[in-house]
């Protein structure tokens, strides 16, 4: 698999799209290159021809291989690890496992993801405990800015921070590792929400040290639909319950361990988890350089155009909070804000009159259009997203 993309002299040729599609949303959904997409199918084939042989002898030992490969892009061991189908799945384990007394504080921030805020705020109900929702600073000046601010909400109720590495609606990557060390100080559990880091910034789960870490594979580092992790510190294996429950219990029959009653979780084809060690190799170091300086020189063309056409600043809190893949861009808001779960009108413009596939989020007040870029984009489609922009702007229609 390594050998197949070092091969590629453009690696961005490894995804394809239908004509006429400018994809540029890899931070919701991202597609597979074509040698992780490979390894999928191969997975699936071995799964096929002997679901016996596979499932019983030999699958176990090759999640461990594949979780092997991802804990060391993550910097931890694959015993911290386990796989699971994304990081709504993971968030959902911490929930069920860190017990919450009434009147209990968990606190999370007004960047969050929609559906993590609604876990927890379910979650505080049923325990009696309350959702604190910090307001961090607007602007977001600096990560020192966004730490005194978050540590304003703490009080001595507070059992649990819950904190995105990297935001989605506003992009930014937040000082999640002075978080961690100030909540480890006052006995504060942290659980940091990871996707739209894994792959567009390092990751070292052993200095982060947090208590749990829940990511998607199928975002930036392309691994297959249905592929995330869950890290759990040492310090709560013992503790961590499972969402699902099935079987429990190791099928290989080796040593007991935490990780038991999160591997068999009933039936399935496990080729998304396996395939993730061919995404882990696709993004080899030289490819994720390449990935991180592409994509960034993309989002800060798209930050230059689009800002210059709204007059606008992009939101940012120092370039310690870029992430170089997403970029979030206020544009001018409109009078009717679609209610939730509908489609910001533009965005169904860009769509269907251009071909962009691109998020518009309506977010405290404003209306941001999140601009990704990955290595099969290129300046081009930055120029069409301006272009199409512009032209939407002069008929007045933004
Ligand atoms: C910050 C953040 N957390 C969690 C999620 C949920 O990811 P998934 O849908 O893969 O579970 C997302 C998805 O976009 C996200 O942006």
């Amino acid at each position: 698999m390594r050998d197949s993309a070092k091969k590629l002299v453009s690696p961005g040729s490894a995804w394809s799209f239908p004509d006429g599609v400018t994809y540029l949303n890899h931070g919701s959904f991202g597609p597979s290159p074509k040698p992780v997409l490979d390894a999928q199918v191969e997975w699936t084939r071995r799964l096929e021809q002997n679901p016996m042989t596979f499932l019983i002898h030999e699958c176990e030992d090759a999640l461990e291989a594949s979780l092997g490969s991802l804990a060391k892009f993550v910097g931890t061991s694959r015993g911290n690890l386990v796989f699971v189908d994304n990081a709504t799945f993971a968030m959902n384990i911490v929930a069920a496992s860190v017990e919450l007394q009434p009147g209990d504080e968990v606190l999370l921030n007004d960047h969050e993801y929609g559906a993590v805020l609604r876990i927890w705020r379910r979650r505080c109900q049923d325990a009696g405990a309350r959702l604190v929702v910090a307001e961090l600073p607007d602007p977001p000046t600096s990560h020192d800015a966004i730490v005194e601010r978050l540590f304003e909400s703490v009080s001595d109720r507070t059992r649990l921070i819950v904190i995105s590495h990297v935001t989605s609606p506003t992009a930014l990557v937040l000082p999640v590792e002075e978080v961690c060390r100030r909540a480890r100080e006052r006995g504060i559990v942290t659980c940091v929400d990871g996707p739209h880091a894994l792959a567009t910034i390092d990751i070292s789960l052993r200095t982060l040290d947090c208590d749990f870490y829940c990511a998607s594979c199928h975002k930036w580092l392309s691994a297959p639909f249905g592929s995330g992790f869950l890290f759990v510190n040492p310090r709560w294996q013992k503790r961590v319950r499972p969402a699902i429950v099935s079987w429990g219990g190791s099928i290989g029959g080796r040593q007991p361990s935490w990780k038991d009653e999160f591997v068999w979780l009933g039936t399935r084809n496990p080729a998304a988890f396996l395939a993730t060690a061919a995404a882990v190799d696709f993004f080899d170091s030289a490819m994720l350089a390449r990935f991180r300086e592409h994509s960034r020189g993309l989002t800060e063309l798209a930050t230059r155009l689009i800002c210059e056409m709204t007059g606008r600043s992009p939101i940012e809190a120092g370039d310690e909070s870029r992430c170089p893949s997403m970029i979030s861009l206020e544009i001018p808001p409109i009078a009717d804000v679609p209610p939730p779960g509908q489609r910001d009108p533009l965005q169904n413009r860009l769509r269907e009159e251009a071909g962009i596939e691109i998020p518009i989020v309506h977010w405290q007040g404003r209306r941001l259009l999140r601009v990704s870029a990955h290595l099969y984009n290129s300046t081009a489609d930055i120029d069409h997203l301006a272009a199409t922009m512009r032209r939407d702007c002069q008929s007045s229609r933004v």
